[in-house]
């Protein structure tokens, strides 16, 4: 099979970079990975990658392939050119990080974020005398978490931390609500009252689903910082901007099936926090310019949509589950 492959080839210290074009044959069942290790072996040595398993186990060889985060260990050439030889598979180095050669990115900002939510088990009082016993439910519930490989897809897609590089990101938060959800675990309160609270964390997931749709592993982590929102509030951690926001919306929502904007910032800043409301006027004149924000939509009296009954009745529903859960 013939393969075409657009390669970006960076030098991470000088900045320069330039797309360098490839064309190989290779065997039917070749993935993306091994027609880059093709690459340098037979056509050009200077290519730079990382891998090592070639398995989709150890994590080392994620890169965007054709804008997309992925692993290229797992990446099928025919999946992706669809048997097309003209096709001409587009390779990059990971987004949001740098690159420090070729296909090689420096994941320190992946790292630092990690250690940042104190990924180890802080058990408190005496260690048992033989192992720590955890109910079932409670480790299945885990598992999404603990299967992820750190490859940094989800980081690279992360269409957040490309606008504010403070946002912990959605492998760390996955992996902080291993944690948070491990009965062995002490610090659960803390760790929640830290990610509720300081900038970047639970609450400013914007819930794109980049990081659910590139993640190889299924570890979700967009639904897992749902779950830590969900959790800090059971826990009564109610009184931040996130919190308000979430509340505003839902409300927002079942009043009106979409989403009021006249009555929204309003509801979730405080009718009265007149500095917040005036600082968030340009972006709003922003967005009605650039027709993010129908003009319909910024008047105070817009009707319901129809079939209003249905929405109000689903949102009703979702919350006595949530108290009858609440209960039991
Ligand atoms: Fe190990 Fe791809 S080489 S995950």
């Amino acid at each position: 099979m013939k393969v075409k492959l657009k390669v970006k080839r960076s030098n991470g210290e000088s900045g320069d970079a330039a797309y360098s074009r490839y064309e190989i044959e290779t065997a039917d069942n070749a993935t993306v990975l091994d027609a880059l290790i093709q690459v340098r072996e037979y056509e050009d040595g200077t290519l730079g990658l990382r891998c090592s398993c070639r398995a989709a186990i150890c994590g080392s060889c994620s890169m965007r392939v054709d804008g997309h985060s992925r692993l290229a260990c797992r990446a099928k050439v025919i999946a992706i050119t669809r048997g097309k030889e003209d096709h001409e598979i587009v390779v990059e180095p990971m987004g949001n990080m740098p690159v420090i050669k070729d296909l090689v990115s420096d994941m320190e900002i992946f790292w630092s974020k990690v250690r940042q939510v104190s990924p180890y088990l802080q058990p408190e009082g005496a260690v048992p005398e033989h192992e720590y016993l955890v109910p079932n439910e409670a480790m299945i519930d885990l598992t999404h978490t603990m299967n992820c490989i750190m490859c940094g897809a989800c980081v690279s897609a992360c269409t957040v931390l490309e606008v504010d590089k403070s946002f912990i990101a959605p492998a760390a938060l996955a992996k902080a609500y291993r944690f948070v959800g491990d009965p062995r675990d002490d610090h659960k309160h803390d760790r929640l009252e830290y990610l509720a609270k300081v900038q970047g964390g639970i609450w400013d997931c914007t819930r794109c689903n980049m990081c659910v749709e590139v993640c190889p592993k299924g570890v979700a982590p967009m639904d897992r910082i749902m779950q830590l929102r969900e959790i800090s509030i059971d826990e009564g951690m109610t009184g931040g901007i996130g919190v308000r926001h979430s509340k505003a919306f839902s409300e927002n929502i079942r009043r009106n099936g979409r989403l009021d904007e006249a009555r929204f910032l309003p509801e979730a800043v405080g009718f009265f926090n007149v500095p917040r409301l005036l600082s968030e006027l340009p972006g709003g004149l922003r967005m009605l310019r650039a027709g993010k924000l129908p003009w319909s939509h910024t008047l105070p009296w817009h009707k319901p949509i129809g079939g209003i009954k249905s929405v109000r009745r689903m949102f009703d529903s979702i919350r006595s589950q949530k108290k009858g859960k609440a209960s039991s």
